[in-house]
This record gives structure tokens, C-alpha cells and sequence, in this order.
């Protein structure tokens, strides 16, 4: 594969108004190879939430793409990344999800490591007879490339050029603040996590985290039956979900940004029906009105290339690992002001079942299309998908009036009525997407200039 194959890929003509992708995009193994090395191993990677790793010595295990990743607080507090791969034969050091360890044996041969990713110890290494040059060895975890935080999201990378992750992220970063400033105190997830593996590429999911357009068509069901349940006052109550129609009236809008980010935003009407509701007054004084008020609308980020993150109903983070050209897994925490009132926090989390859990009333209708559409994507005799030009004639080039009062300069921006439902904002994916591959197959930095 060389450039010109990526090219073949997208069909970009912004002066024609045309956008148009092949589906080999999300079916061709070979792409997807490419992926790995071009696209998740050279940008920065969502690993975690500091308030996951409150206490000395606590630790959580990611991926970023195939390569699996150890995430910790060491006894001293600080935090610290790691290639999760045991120096002596590649083994996992960390085999849990998450949790608190003083240090970590290798399972394997007994190889440990303390918390800083030291290596205390080769086991039974006097009676080894190694060479001279073991000694000289390090045998210490290896450190990713480049760790660090921003708002208390946990990022990391595999390669040491990229941007500073301030810059990496770029304009999008206030609308971040939005979701990781609700609590005075920061952001937490609810204990728990929902994990499930659909059986399609991950971009698919990337994509529809932008995705109005098919809520009318996927979701009848779950808006039916939020619609009976409040008439009938009986069902799942609890979760005083939106009532979905209500949002036909409203304005909607999206923002492309540097680097593949994207950001889709909906007034939702009955605001009073999002948990932060309840605190909005302490938010309005702490951060003022407009961040309060746009902390009232829906927004739907995507960090390119796997963490998004969804303020819809309830707030979640969501993060995706590629598995194979045609299945992905998906971790999906719902995601909380830390002290929240006991009694928000459970209105919170059922309107997080209600919506998003496997076993809930939207995510099952979601990754059956998700299947649906992989099972066509690698047909050659369908020349482009035609699913990325909804909101072409409404995209005005940088800033609009709403990106002005939140004080960022998007890429591109638009806004119409809720049926606008545009589809625009992932040329900024995609544009990325090929940007990185064909970077990749040239054999030039990914990020020039942050050499
Ligand atoms: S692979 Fe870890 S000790 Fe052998
Ligand atoms: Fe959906």
C-alpha cells in the first residue's frame, strides 16, 4: 500500500461540496494493520481517569491498539505509564482490570516490579549463571513514550513526537472542561463499567458518536417507551429520561477541530432532566452562566482517535480498542461529580442503564447496525458510502457566533434546526485518518515539527 491507495480511499473535494468514503475503509485487514502502527501507536491515546488511581499503588490496565498498557500511582504517589509486558518474556505483569498492588510478580517466572515499574527482583538470579552483560541490563518496565494529564483525563503515547497533549488537543479543550468540571471537587466514574465486543470496525463507532441522524430510525423503541412510561407513570421511572421528540424543535450544531477531534452539541430542551441540573447553581457560580448553560445542552466529543466522550442523557466516557478489522471493544463507564448527592447519583445511574448499558433500551439497537453495515463494507461493487455529506451547504470555515462565545476557533463549524442531523464533522476524522496513514506509508513524522 503507498499514499496513492489512501487517496483512493476518500473522495475530498470541498469545493465540489463532495465527501465520500469507500467502504473498504472499515472491512480491508490490510488497512486496518496499518492502523495499529500509523494511527494508534504514533498519536496520543486515552488511558484513564486520574480518580481511578486515587491511592498510592493503585493501578489500571488499557491498551493502546494491541499494545496493553499499565497505568499506576506509585508509593510515593506519583503517576506513572508503562508497557504492561513483563522485560523477561513478555508476559502481562498486570493481569486485572484495575487495582492496588505494593508490586507486581510476573506470573510467569516470578520476575517483580514495584509500583515506579522498578525491577526488584529476578527470581533465584544468583544461580543463574548469566552472562556478565545481564547485570547491565534494564530490566525495569518500559515507560511509554509520553504520559500526562489533562483535567484529570489520563492520555499516553507510544511515540515520542507528538505535539505537548495541551496542544494535541487543542481548541476542543474547553469543551472537555465541560464534562470534567461538573464536580467542584473533579470528576470520578461510578464504580463499574459496562465492557462488550461488537462484531464490526471501530471507526463505525467512532462515527457514531456524531451520529444524529439515526436516532429517529434506530431508537423508536427506546423513545416510545420513554414516552408511555412518563404517560402511563409506570415502567423505569427512575430514570426520568428525555422525551426524545421535544428535541425536534430545538437547534443543533457541530465543531471540527486539529488533529481528528470533533464535537456535535443539541439545546435538549427540559434540561431539568440531566442530573447537573440539580447543581447548576453551584456551576454557574463557579464557572459563570455561559459554561453553566452550555453544561444544560447535549455534547458529544471525539478525541481521535479512541475516547469520546457523551453528555447526553447521564455522562459517560467511552473508549474503543480495535480487535480485529471487523470486531472492537468497547469500555463505557458512566461518569460522576465526585461527593455528588447520593440521591442525583442514583437518578444518574439509571438514566445510564435506561440509555447505555448493554441490557439498555439504545446501545443493543446500535451495534446491530453496526453489524449490519460490516457485513456490505467490503463489497467492491458499491463504489462510496454516501453517509458524509448531510450539512455540506451549513459548514461556515472556522469559527461561528457559538464557538465565539466559548472563546475557540474550530477548524469548521455549523448549526441548523435539530433535523440538520449533520454528518460534516467527520471529514475532520478522516481527514486525520488519511493525513496519518499516508504520513505512516511515507515514512515522515506524524506530527512535523514535533520532532
Ligand atoms: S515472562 Fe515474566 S518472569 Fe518470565
Ligand atoms: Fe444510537
Amino acid at each position: 500500500m503507498n499514499a496513492a491507495d489512501i487517496d483512493a480511499c476518500l473522495d475530498d473535494r470541498p469545493a465540489d461540496g463532495v465527501f465520500r468514503l469507500r467502504g473498504k475503509v472499515f472491512a480491508d485487514a490490510q488497512l486496518f494493520a496499518l492502523e495499529q502502527t500509523h494511527i494508534f501507536e504514533r498519536t496520543w491515546a486515552f488511558l484513564g481517569i486520574e480518580s481511578q488511581l486515587r491511592l498510592p499503588n493503585d493501578f489500571l490496565t488499557t491498551f493502546i491498539g494491541k499494545v496493553p498498557v499499565l497505568v499506576a500511582r506509585n508509593a510515593q504517589g506519583r503517576l506513572g505509564a508503562f508497557l504492561n509486558l513483563c522485560r523477561h518474556k513478555g508476559a502481562l505483569v498486570a493481569r486485572a482490570e484495575h487495582g492496588n498492588k505494593r508490586f507486581w510478580v510476573c506470573p510467569y517466572h516470578g520476575w517483580t516490579y514495584d509500583t515506579a515499574g522498578k525491577n526488584v527482583l529476578v527470581k533465584d538470579q544468583g544461580a543463574g549463571a548469566y552472562p556478565p552483560d545481564f547485570a547491565q541490563l534494564n530490566h525495569d518496565l518500559v515507560p511509554l513514550a509520553r504520559f500526562d494529564n489533562y483535567r484529570g483525563l489520563l492520555f499516553g503515547s507510544l511515540n515520542p513526537d507528538v505535539p505537548p497533549l495541551g496542544d494535541f488537543l487543542g481548541e476542543i479543550r474547553p469543551l472537555i472542561d465541560l464534562a470534567m468540571e461538573q464536580g467542584p471537587q473533579g470528576m470520578e466514574f461510578v464504580p463499574g463499567r459496562i465492557a462488550y465486543t461488537y462484531d464490526a470496525n471501530w471507526k463505525v463507532q467512532s462515527d457514531n458518536g456524531s451520529d444524529g441522524y439515526h436516532l429517529t430510525s434506530t431508537h423508536p423503541s427506546l423513545m416510545t417507551v420513554v414516552e408511555r412510561r412518563e404517560a402511563a407513570r409506570h415502567g423505569n421511572l427512575e430514570a426520568r429520561q428525555f422525551d426524545w421528540r421535544k428535541r425536534f424543535t430545538q437547534s443543533a450544531g457541530m465543531f471540527t477541530f486539529r488533529h481528528g477531534h470533533t464535537a456535535m452539541w443539541m439545546n435538549q430542551g427540559q434540561p431539568e432532566n440531566k442530573p447537573i441540573h440539580k447543581s447548576i447553581d453551584e456551576v454557574r457560580t463557579r464557572l459563570g452562566k455561559l459554561r453553566a448553560d452550555w453544561m444544560l445542552k447535549g455534547r458529544n466529543l471525539t478525541i481521535f482517535p479512541n475516547l469520546q466522550i457523551a453528555d447526553s442523557t447521564s455522562l459517560l466516557i467511552r473508549t474503543f480498542r480495535p480487535l480485529a478489522v471487523n470486531q472492537t471493544e468497547m469500555r463505557v463507564w458512566c461518569m460522576a461529580p465526585i461527593g455528588e448527592d447520593p440521591q442525583v447519583r442514583t437518578w444518574r445511574m439509571r438514566q445510564f442503564e435506561d440509555f447505555f448499558n448493554v441490557t439498555g433500551l439504545a446501545t443493543p439497537d446500535d451495534t446491530a447496525m453496526y453489524e449490519s453495515a460490516q457485513l456490505g463494507f467490503g463489497a467492491q461493487q458499491m463504489e462510496w458510502l454516501q453517509g458524509y455529506e448531510r450539512g455540506t451547504t451549513a459548514i461556515v470555515q472556522g469559527p461561528n457566533d457559538h464557538a465565539r462565545e466559548l472563546g475557540i476557533t474550530p477548524v469548521a463549524s455549523n448549526e441548523g434546526p435539530y433535523k440538520l442531523q449533520s454528518e460534516v464533522c467527520l471529514h475532520a476524522t478522516y481527514r486525520e485518518w488519511a493525513r496519518l496513514m499516508k504520513a505512516g506509508l511515507g515514512g515522515t513524522p506524524a506530527y512535523p515539527g514535533s520532532a
